[in-house]
């Protein structure tokens, strides 16, 4: 039975379930389908690389953070062991919350074999306090040979979906090498207003294989709004519904149609609430995207 088969199944229908993979339906966002399965996602997710274990006050903050952003129908929730102790973080907060149940959780293995690739995985289950990890991706093309093992992992259900990262145009190449000779579920690849590379390449190539597509640093690392310092949002973002300038780039990129789903980083409160506000409504045309690109471009 392949991967797509047993999500199918009886077995892997409790899994789903279990894990939350299908619970986010119905809660208001745009949701894009995981291909080849029945499964879908809401379109924006978190990004959690600058989540990390602090003082009361900032583990307070964080916890807020991430109960609106499950209260307000987030699922995807993406980190990794490299990101210092953002997963201790995560592992804590979802319990402390209780979402376990709903959410789709996604990390990463970052290691060759030899230098201790699977306990750095077992690792990232403990931190995470969670027997299913949704999507294992291996970070940034590290520890590839690691791929069998995590289809093991995978046959057994205590890894759902498998995928490949990368946030460097200059690793394109290879990337793209590896998403055309490995069986994969994902890809996580940067994309944004002030990056569409990935647009002529991987995510044509994404659509091809059917896999689904997770985009990282969609704000551009915040650069996208020192870019827009000062300007007012055109009056033609509200024909698709943008009400803020994050509104204005998440929406773009999940309007691509190889995009499942955006995971800008998001610590505050606010950002969760203006960042979810971009699945929501209407998404921009090709037509409207073009104006978008065009738009920026001559800033
Ligand atoms: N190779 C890889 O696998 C790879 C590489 C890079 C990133 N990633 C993943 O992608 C995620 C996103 O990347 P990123 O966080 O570096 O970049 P990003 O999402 O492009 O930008 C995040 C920055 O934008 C700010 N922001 C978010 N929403 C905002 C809003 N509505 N208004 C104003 N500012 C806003 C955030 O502030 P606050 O944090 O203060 O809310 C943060 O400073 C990471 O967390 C990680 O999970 C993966």
């Amino acid at each position: 039975m392949n991967r797509r088969d047993l999500l199918k199944s009886a077995a892997g229908a409790t899994l789903a379930l279990k894990t939350g993979g299908l619970a986010a339906q119905g809660s208001g966002l745009i949701e894009k389908p995981i291909p080849g399965t029945d499964e879908t996602l809401p379109a924006i997710g978190i990004g959690t690389n600058r989540y990390s274990v602090g003082d009361d006050q900032e583990n307070l903050q964080l916890l807020q953070t991430l109960r609106t952003f499950s209260q307000l129908g987030g699922t995807v929730i993406d980190t990794a062991p490299m990101y210092r102790s953002s997963e201790t973080i995560l592992g804590r907060l979802i319990d402390e919350l209780e979402i376990r149940d709903r959410i789709f959780l996604a990390t990463k293995s970052d290691r060759d074999r030899k230098d201790g690739g699977p306990t750095r995985v077992d690792n990232s289950f403990q931190q995470l306090r969670t027997e299913v990890v949704d999507l294992m991706q291996v970070h940034n093309l590290r520890g590839l040979d690691m791929l069998p093992t995590l289809r093991e992992m995978q046959s057994i259900g205590q890894v759902r979906y498998l995928g490949i990262t990368t946030s460097r145009t200059a690793q394109f190449p290879d990337f793209i090498r590896v998403m055309r000779n490995e069986k994969l579920d994902f890809i996580q690849v940067n994309y944004a207003l002030n990056d569409r590379e990935a647009a002529g390449t991987i995510l044509p190539l994404a659509q091809d294989l059917g896999l689904a597509v997770l985009v990282n640093v969609p704000l551009g690392r915040g650069r996208l709004f020192r870019a827009v310092q000062g300007q007012q949002l055109p009056g033609w973002a509200a024909d698709f519904g943008a009400r803020s300038w994050a509104q204005f780039f998440l929406k773009y990129v999940i309007s691509h149609p190889a995009v499942t789903c955006a995971i800008p980083g998001m610590r505050r409160i606010s950002h969760v609430e203006d960042n979810l506000g971009a699945a929501t409504g209407a998404l921009p045309t090709p037509a409207q995207r073009a104006r978008q690109e065009a738009w920026f471009d001559s800033l």
